[in-house]
């Protein structure tokens, strides 16, 4: 069938566009710019449109003949813009997508929202029914966004909700990568106590998971945290990636709170330069904001299970690094 990818070239959208031309669908990917990852996604054999989500025309072009759309593209890692930008292609964008795809006779859109709506979890692991509690303007736009898509499924157009956990995994150009490296130098910083908890998503498992939920009638209205089976504290996690990269790593231990001063003055300080800051209070969340999840429901109604554990999942993406050239060998 015919399927689309919003936010195609990137991390999550293309190892989504691989796994579909793998199973033998035609691809569309829509994305904001080109670049060597345009090309690659065009030699995979997809067709590659060039525009924003929020562009009703570019959306309606993309959605000739198209059965699913997979909605990814998201303003997500951009530091130098104003929070309105964030609120245009998280929210504006979904629902742009959304009024075209049922304009289209779409059969299915797949809204990826994040894990991120629940905030801090309070008391772990959170299911779907957890309070939402965003803690940034990002978080809070894939948030809003949400509620549209459930206004469109009440208007006839299937919609799913996916709530992806940290995603990580070759071709991870960010999170993890500050880890690995850091663990690869052989000492690791731990601001406050470590016990923090983190719960990882291995990319083939969330793949798995998009594509079970555009089968027919799977999920239709539904929200669901996507996850690994296991989380964990992210001192544990350290250690997993040392094991992982084959290094031993020193962990030091220092106070959170003038990490947490210091990214909210970079922030403040770079945002009239449009420069990115080093630290900002989403970086410094990773070491106090607990994230641990359900995935209960995801597994009966959706049939999924993550098929990838975490140690495989860390091999993995440590031998990817390493391939690239990203760490030593
Ligand atoms: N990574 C995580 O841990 C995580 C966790 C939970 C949920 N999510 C969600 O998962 C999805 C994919 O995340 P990711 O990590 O793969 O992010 P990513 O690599 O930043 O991919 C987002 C893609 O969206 C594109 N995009 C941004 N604005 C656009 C616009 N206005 N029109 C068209 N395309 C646009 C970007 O293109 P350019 O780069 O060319 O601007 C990029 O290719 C996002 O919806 C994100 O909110 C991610």
């Amino acid at each position: 069938m015919k399927v689309l990818v919003t936010g195609g070239t990137g991390f999550t959208g293309k190892a989504l566009v691989r796994r579909l031309l793998q199973a033998g669908h035609q691809v569309v990917a829509l994305d904001n710019k080109e670049g060597h990852k345009t090309r690659e996604l065009r030699e995979w054999g997809a067709e590659v449109v060039i525009g924003s989500v929020t562009d009703a025309a570019v959306v309606r072009r993309c959605l000739q003949g198209v059965e699913v759309v997979h909605h990814l593209a998201a303003a997500f890692r951009e530091l130098d813009v104003p929070n309105r930008y964030y609120w245009e292609v998280n929210v504006g964008g979904t629902r742009n997508v959304l009024e075209a795809a049922q304009a289209a006779g779409v059969r299915k859109v797949i809204y990826c929202s994040t894990c991120g709506v629940h905030g801090n979890v309070e008391r772990p692991p959170a299911d779907e029914d957890a309070p939402i509690r965003p803690a940034d303007y990002y978080q809070r736009t894939k948030y809003e966004a949400e509620p549209v898509a459930i206004e469109y499924f009440r208007k006839g157009l299937p919609t799913v909700i996916l709530r992806p956990a940290a995603i990580y995994g070759p071709g991870d150009p960010e999170r993890f990568f500050l880890i690995f490296r850091r663990v690869a130098r052989g000492v690791f910083p731990m601001f406050g106590n470590g016990r923090t908890l983190y719960h990882p998503l291995y990319i083939d498992n969330l793949v798995d998971a998009f594509l079970l939920a555009m089968e027919p009638g799977r999920g239709d209205g539904r929200t669901y945290l996507i996850a690994d089976q296991e989380y964990v504290a992210i001192e544990d996690l350290v250690r997993r990636v040392a094991c992982a990269l084959g290094v031993s790593v020193r962990i030091r231990h220092y106070p959170l709170w003038p990490l947490l001063v210091a990214g909210h003055v970079c922030e403040k300080a770079c945002r009239p330069f449009r420069i990115a800051p080093p630290i900002f209070p989403r970086r410094v969340d990773w070491y106090r904001q607990n994230r641990a999840f359900s995935i209960e429901r995801a597994k009966r109604e959706l049939g999924y299970q993550p098929a990838v554990g975490l140690d495989e999942g860390l091999r993995r993406t440590a031998e990817w690094y390493r391939l690239e050239g990203l760490l030593p060998g």
